[in-house]
This record gives C-alpha cells, structure tokens and sequence, in this order.
C-alpha cells in the first residue's frame, strides 16, 4: 500500500493523523530495537541541515540518523550561507530541492519555513521554529509509548513558558488522545490559535484539554510532567523580566510531583536549567527522569520521519 506520508512536508503535527503519528512511533521503535535491519534505507538520500538558531541533539541526531540509515547529511549554518545575505527564500528552496532529497529547518520565523516548504519540491522538516517542535514530541512520545506500552489515557502535564514547546505537546497529545494539562503565567500563555486548533482537534479525539495558571491544578493525577526552559531562544534578553514572574512558581520540585501519580515520569526537551525550572534532585532521578532517553530517541523518531518522508513504502 502507497505510503500516506510519502514526499510530504512536516511544517507542525498537524499534517499528521493519528494513524501516521503512530505508524512513525512504531517504525521508531523498531529502529531502534533493530538498527540493522535498517542501516541501509536511505542509501543514496541526502538531507540538508539549515541552522539559524543553535542546536545540539537536533544536529548530532538528524545527522547520525541519515548515516546510520546508509544516507548523508550537509550542515549548513545559516549564518554562513546566502540566506544570512537575504537570498529570497524561493531561490533557496530551488537550488536546494534540486540537490538534496529533503531539507530540515530550524530557524525563527514559521512563515519563512512555510514558504521554503511551498517552493520546495523535496520534503521540509520543521527542526524547531518559535511557534513549533514537532520533531521532538515525535521523541517525547515514542518514549511514552516505550516506557508506558501506550499513549492511550494518558495525561500529560506541561509547567512553564506557553513556547514552542507547549504549542507541540498540546497538538501532539490531542491528535493522540491523550490529555493536556499546561500550566503557564497569564502573561506567557500559549499561543491562542493554537490552543483553539487543540482543542477542535480534542472534539474527534476525545482528549481533555486545560490552559490553567497554577502548575498544581496541571499536575494533577497526571502521568508524564515536561517543563522547558522559561526564556527560549530569541527571548534571552528577557530573562532578567521572565526570571521574575517564574521564578519560585514555575518549577518542577518535590512537593510539586507529588500531587502527581506515584509512578510520574519526568520529561524535558533539554537543554535545562537545574534550579530554574526544575530541581536537580527531579531531573536526576534516575527512576523518574527519562531525559536521555528521549533525547535518544531523537534519532529514532527521526530516521523514521525520514523513512516516511523519502520511501514511498515505509
Ligand atoms: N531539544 C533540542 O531540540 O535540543 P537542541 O537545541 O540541542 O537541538
Ligand atoms: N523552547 C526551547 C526549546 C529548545 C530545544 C527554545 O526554543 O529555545
């Protein structure tokens, strides 16, 4: 049977259905139990890496992950290329689509990678803009899947900013049924299209899903808790202002996890501050935390995004 993703673009999780998130979750997990099976799926496919925003897991594991899929990758730092000199955007998406076999984006603005996406006739991966993530809920959730057996009923709880970040679990959950609880400052709430895009998409799903102030009320019963950091890339220079409203309510501590199940697990999409918004000693914790567990399975989610994207019978 054709494959439905096949030479698609993955701009946010919108563009997947539920069936296609999970078949990328199970093909993930498959590749990472199986590595052999697939180290020669992308034989002969290249993949062009833009950078203008800085990057470590997202680098070194798209990266790894076409090599150890038999392809190649080319790095490119924006800020060295003729994007940085103001090349239109078109001329970018030609050129590239021409040479490569898909072309992977992290940068600011969600409207440039939508209009590379448009001109581009290879397959655009959004690797982290200001309004979306998606690359890593594909790794978030592929984690849940492993450790939990399944994403359904679950509650996942998000304390923090209302980024990039919350804006992709709040899609991401709701495509899958899960429920979304996000705990965020008034004044740092997520993105009010995007919660309305949620929820409509929790309507068919069935998920339940709570924008609330009091990291508490998120918490709850809840079996996975995520935060991220409280200022984002672009935003560093508010730190000083951002540091003042979070600081003190917005972490993930002891007596906060409590109120959550006994058996929590703790996520975060790193880099993380310690004692920010999360104690080392939650973060640490061995039996709790699957930090680098789902920074792992970057590379498994993705290899099987490229597979989707590049095989025509993924
Ligand atoms: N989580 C994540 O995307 O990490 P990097 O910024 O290191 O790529
Ligand atoms: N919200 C963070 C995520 C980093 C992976 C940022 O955009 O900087």
């Amino acid at each position: 049977m054709a494959n439905p993703i096949f030479n698609k673009d993955l701009l946010d999780l919108t563009e997947l259905s539920k069936a296609e998130f999970l078949s990328i979750l199970d093909l993930a997990s498959d590749f990472r139990a199986n590595p052999a099976k697939y180290s020669q799926a992308l034989k002969g496919k290249v993949l062009a890496m833009i950078f203008e925003k800085s990057s470590t897991r997202t680098r070194v594991s798209f990266e790894s992950g076409m090599y150890r899929l038999g392809g190649n990758a080319v790095v490119l730092d924006a800020k060295n290329t003729q994007i940085a000199r103001g090349e239109p955007t078109i001329d970018t998406a030609n050129v590239l689509a021409g040479m490569v076999d898909a072309i992977m984006i992290r940068t600011f603005s969600d409207d440039m990678v939508a209009e590379l996406a448009h001109y581009s006739s290879v397959p655009v991966i959004n690797a982290l803009t200001d309004l979306h993530h998606p690359c890593q809920i594909l790794a978030d959730f592929q984690t849940i899947q492993e450790v939990h057996g399944t994403t359904e009923g679950v509650k996942i709880a998000y304390i923090g900013d209302g980024n990039n970040m919350a804006h992709s679990y709040l899609l991401g959950a709701t495509i899958l049924g899960m429920d979304v609880s996000i705990a965020t400052p008034a004044e740092y709430a997520p993105n009010a299209e995007i919660v309305a895009q949620a929820k409509k998409i929790a309507e068919e799903s069935g998920s339940v899903v709570e924008i609330v102030i009091e990291p508490a009320d998120a918490v709850k019963d809840a079996d996975f808790i995520f935060t991220d950091v409280w200022a984002s890339m672009g935003d560093e220079e508010e730190f000083g202002e951002r540091e003042k409203v979070f600081a003190g309510k917005y972490q993930v501590n002891s007596e906060l996890v409590k109120l959550a199940k006994d058996d929590y697990y703790f996520m975060h999409c790193l880099p993380a501050h310690r004692g920010e918004e999360v104690t080392a000693e939650i973060i640490d914790d061995p039996k709790h935390s699957l930090i680098y567990h789902e920074a792992h399975n970057r590379l498994y989610a993705q290899g099987a995004l490229l597979m989707k994207l590049l095989l025509e019978d993924a």
